[in-house]
This record gives C-alpha cells, structure tokens and sequence, in this order.
C-alpha cells in the first residue's frame, strides 16, 4: 500500500532536534514502522515552489511537485494543517486510488471535505491533540495585546525607555468581556483557562449550546445573534473550523458592530477573518490589536499585510507562524494519534469517532457547518 505523508522540510532545526516529528527529515516517526509492514512510505516536502510562478499573493503548487506526482497512486494521505499540502476538487479527481486522509494535528479545511464527500474518502484527525497547545496560545495572545506586550519589548530592544508610550494603551484583562466564536474542545479550554482572571463575562457564540453543567462550570453566558455577541465583547477569539459557513465570517459588515477598541484573537484559520477588513480596522482604532497565528494562505506571503498591519499607537500586531498547535508536545499527540488511525485502518479495525470528520460519503462530525 502506497502511504504518502506530505510534510514540510524541517531543516537544521529537524536534525538536532528528533522531536520535531512533522518534518520531512522525521516523518512522524512512522518511516520504519510502516517499512516493517511491507507499505510503501513516501515522506515528501510540502511543495515544490516555482519561483517564477510564485507572486507576492500567490504560492503555487507546480504540477512536477512530489505531491502531484505521488497522489495519483497513493492509497492514504497524511497532511499536517502547519504547511499544508491543498488537495483541491482537481487532485482528489486524479488521486484514483485515495482512500483515507489523515490530518496531522486538527483541522482539515485544506482538503476540499466536499469532494471527499462526492469520491467518498474517509477524512480524519486528531481530534484534542493539541487542544491545549493552542488554548494556552490564545489566553497568552489575549494577554499580549490588552497588556500591549509586543510594542513594550520591542521598546527594550530598541533600547528606549518611554513608559507612557507603552501604558496609554495596556489594560488589565480583569473586568472585560471576552467571547469566543466556536466552544468546541479548544473553546471551551480558552474559557475553563480564564475563569481566574476575573473578567466581567465569559460569552460563547455557537449553534452547538454547551451542555448546561459545562457552561454552569465557566459561567459562560450563549448569545445566539452574531452582531450582537460582538457587540458585548472586549475581546474576541476565534476557535471554530473553516467552513462554508465561516469563510470570511468576520468581515467588513461584521467589524463595523465590533466594540470600538476591541482586541481580536484568530488561531482558527485565516480565511474566517477578512484579511483586508482585519488590516484597515486595526489601521483606524474599530479594533486595538489582532494576533493569531494562522493565515490564508500558509506559508503566508512575504508581503501579507498582517505581518506588519499596525494600530494608529503602532502596536496590536501578535502575528507568528502557525505553531500554537504544534509544540513538541503536541507532535509527540499527533503523531502517536495518525499512527493509530492508520493501524485502525490496515487492520479494517473501526476507527475512534470523534477523530472522523468525513466518512464513507457523509459528513460524520457536527463542527464543520450545520447540514
Ligand atoms: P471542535 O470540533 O471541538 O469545536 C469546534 C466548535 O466550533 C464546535 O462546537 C462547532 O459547533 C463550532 N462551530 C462550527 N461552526 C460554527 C459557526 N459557524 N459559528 C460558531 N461556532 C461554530 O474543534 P476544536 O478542536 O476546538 O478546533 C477548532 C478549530 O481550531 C479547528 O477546526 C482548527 O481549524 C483550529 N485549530 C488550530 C490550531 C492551530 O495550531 N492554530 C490547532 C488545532 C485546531
């Protein structure tokens, strides 16, 4: 059977330090337990960028890259969401003998779910995996732009000294109102995780109500209009999947209802958040700062506009590269997790629930959009 896992070179760092699993150089550390087994096991780069064909905008996957060229007779897929491989509508039609998909990690939004529907491959994750990875990463992302972290050290590193230019604009997160879109595992981990910094509201917006004795254990409050959740908050965060009915969700229409100042926290896809309407609301003060660590696409562009968007203080930019969910902990999860999926599957043995998303023809999970 031909497995093929599409990672991303991990270079100096995935030499020295064998914990970096997702890397071409480590391969998840399947290689030679699926040689064992007689598989076929490719473990190829990510992509093949064609520099010419490579705009400020735009990466291109060229069409002699070791994704294309192997998809067309491998039987299982590995991905990871970090440097994801697109398996677009056009690959899955030439993948004719694509079984399953397995995701790396959480989040399978780089595969086009609905073509997997259509050409029924199975689709499925590490559900929890790194579910606490990235909500330590959002409380800590919340902190670092109310408390106006990132301008503060930058500060020190310049080797100024200016507090006030710091102060006129750092808050205490005690007293706000901070709402998540999304209370699924990561979401609800974001709430339990600031239950003690006092704040004045914890609100969830999700068409999934938490069940009564979880919301009662957060004192979190459901606000069922979208316009009006954001409204209420002084801090939102993202923790919803991309899907058809999050693409874009916070857009222009969307910020102009936003608390005048608001801080907005993304770690669940880029693409849910408008990139353009995100940049010239923090340009204007509708929002104070953003920070997550995903973007559309990924790796993002040199020029993208959200490496360096500022608000009118110069600050509220806590952008990094996609690695909330991808801590050395987490990898040695996930790893352990598509290493199970695929003994699951090579011995026709059922597979855990909660980690399908897409199974043979259906939607299996309730999290990618009400159907
Ligand atoms: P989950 O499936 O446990 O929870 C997702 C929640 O979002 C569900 O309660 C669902 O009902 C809700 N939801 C779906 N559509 C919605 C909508 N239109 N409006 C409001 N709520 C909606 O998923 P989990 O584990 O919490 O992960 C969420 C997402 O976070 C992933 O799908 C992935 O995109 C992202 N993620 C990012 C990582 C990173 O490294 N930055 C790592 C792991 C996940």
């Amino acid at each position: 059977m031909k497995v093929l896992a599409i990672l991303y070179d991990g270079g100096e760092a995935a030499v020295q330090e064998s914990r970096l699993l997702g890397t071409v150089e480590n391969k998840l550390g399947l290689k030679e337990w699926l040689e064992s087994q007689g598989h076929e096991f490719i473990g190829r780069s990510r992509i093949m960028l064609f520099k010419d064909q490579c705009s400020s905008t735009l990466y291109k996957e060229g069409p002699n890259s070791d994704f294309q060229k192997h998809i067309v007779d491998a039987e299982v897929l590995i991905t990871t969401p970090f440097h994801p491989g697109y398996l677009t509508r056009d690959l899955i039609a030439k993948a004719k003998n694509l079984k399953i998909c397995i995701t790396a990690g959480v989040g399978s939004d780089h595969i086009d779910l609905n073509a997997a529907v259509d050409r029924r491959i199975q689709v499925l994750e590490v559900s929890g995996s790194n579910v606490v990875s990235v909500a330590e990463h959002v409380v800590m992302s919340i902190l670092l732009l109310v408390r106006n972290f990132v301008p503060a050290h930058e500060m020190i590193e310049r080797g100024d000294w200016q507090v006030s230019d710091i102060a006129r604009n750092a808050f205490d997160l005690e007293g706000k109102v901070v709402g998540t879109i999304g209370a699924g595992r990561i979401g609800y981990r974001v709430l339990q995780r600031l239950v003690p910094f006092d704040c004045k509201e914890l609100i969830y917006y999700d068409y999934a109500p938490l069940p009564e004795a979880a919301a009662k254990a957060v004192n979190a409050r459901r606000v069922e209009d979208l316009k009006d959740f954001v409204s209420q908050c002084d801090v939102v965060t993202v923790n919803c999947p991309l899907h058809e009915g999050t693409r874009g969700l916070v857009n222009a229409e969307l910020l102009k209802h936003f608390k005048k100042g608001a801080w907005l926290v993304n770690t669940a896809r880029g693409a849910i958040c408008d990139k353009d309407a995100v940049a010239a609301a923090l340009a204007d003060g509708t929002l104070s700062g953003y920070s997550g660590d995903v973007w559309n696409v990924q790796p993002a562009p040199k020029d993208h506009i959200w490496r360096t968007m500022k608000n009118p203080l110069g600050g509220g930019n806590g952008m990094v590269p996609h690695y909330s969910g991808t801590t050395l902990d987490a990898q040695i999860r996930y790893a352990n997790g598509v290493k199970s999926i695929l003994d699951n599957y090579f011995k026709g043995k059922e597979q855990e629930a909660q980690n399908i998303i897409i199974g043979l023809g259906r939607y299996e999970t309730k999290a990618y959009g009400q159907r």
